[in-house]
């Protein structure tokens, strides 16, 4: 398996990709930069080299030819990165880890989308690729802290039945990460609010939560 991330070098794509490569998965960190996805795949391997990550740093585009792609820029550029990569995208598992947030005052809103959801705004972008949404609500500290004990669960929505499996069995291979199906793709419009409740949370408590649900 080789997962390639679109925005790899923030917090999030750098995180997600080194927890990744910690269970053998090959993973390409893309930039718009490819010099920099370079630097810092190379200094992750560094960090955890008894581990032997399979990282490396290459354009979004390069990242892009990966057999599972995952969305890890910000919500406003997202639709520009993907945009010029549509054919390399068709038929692929795209998984969007994307909330769309706005400040409004001093608070961290959820941004009405017309398509309900960041997930379902890529999916209606790309008619071709087969979305799902995943990983919205994992510190990316406690992600790329591969020792940091995390047990989060994730939320994995899809309209697609090989973008759900394949996202459930990619959560299912990543240490400290449980996947929970939730359901369609229009379930993304309440799971990606809920990352600014996590973050109202998070500073009010000068915490890093994430989601563990009971009962199951
Ligand atoms: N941070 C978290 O804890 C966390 C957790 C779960 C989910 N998420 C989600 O993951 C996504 C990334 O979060 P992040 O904190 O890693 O964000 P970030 O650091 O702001 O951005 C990630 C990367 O995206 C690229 N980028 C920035 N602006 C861009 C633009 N306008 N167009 C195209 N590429 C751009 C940059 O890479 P280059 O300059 O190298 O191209 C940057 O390193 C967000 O959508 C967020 O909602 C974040």
């Amino acid at each position: 398996m080789h997962v390639g991330i679109l925005g790899g070098t923030g917090p999030a794509g750098r995180g997600l990709g080194c927890r990744m490569a910690a269970a053998g998965i090959e993973v390409t960190l893309g930039s718009r930069d490819k010099a920099r996805a370079e630097a810092i795949a190379r200094e992750l391997a560094a960090t955890w080299k008894d581990r032997g990550l399979p990282i490396r740093g290459d354009t979004n585009a390069g990242a892009a030819d990966a057999d599972l792609v995952v969305v890890a820029t910000p919500w406003d550029g997202a639709l520009a990165t993907v945009q010029p990569l549509r054919d390399q995208l068709a038929d692929k598992v795209v998984v969007s880890m994307v909330s769309a947030l706005v400040k409004v005052g001093q608070v961290l809103q959820a941004v009405q989308l017309a398509r309900g959801s960041f997930a379902g705004t890529l999916q209606a972008a790309l008619p071709r690729a087969k979305v799902a949404g995943a990983f919205h609500h994992l510190p990316a500290e406690d992600l790329l802290d591969l020792d940091s004990g995390l047990m989060a669960d994730v939320l994995v929505c899809a309209d697609d039945p090989e973008a759900r499996e394949a996202t459930l069995a990619l959560v299912e291979s990543m240490e400290g990460l449980r996947p929970l199906d939730a359901g369609r793709l229009t379930q993304a419009q309440a799971i990606e609010a809920f990352t600014a409740v996590c973050i109202a949370v998070n500073i009010r408590y000068k915490a890093r939560t994430y989601v563990r649900m009971g009962g199951i």
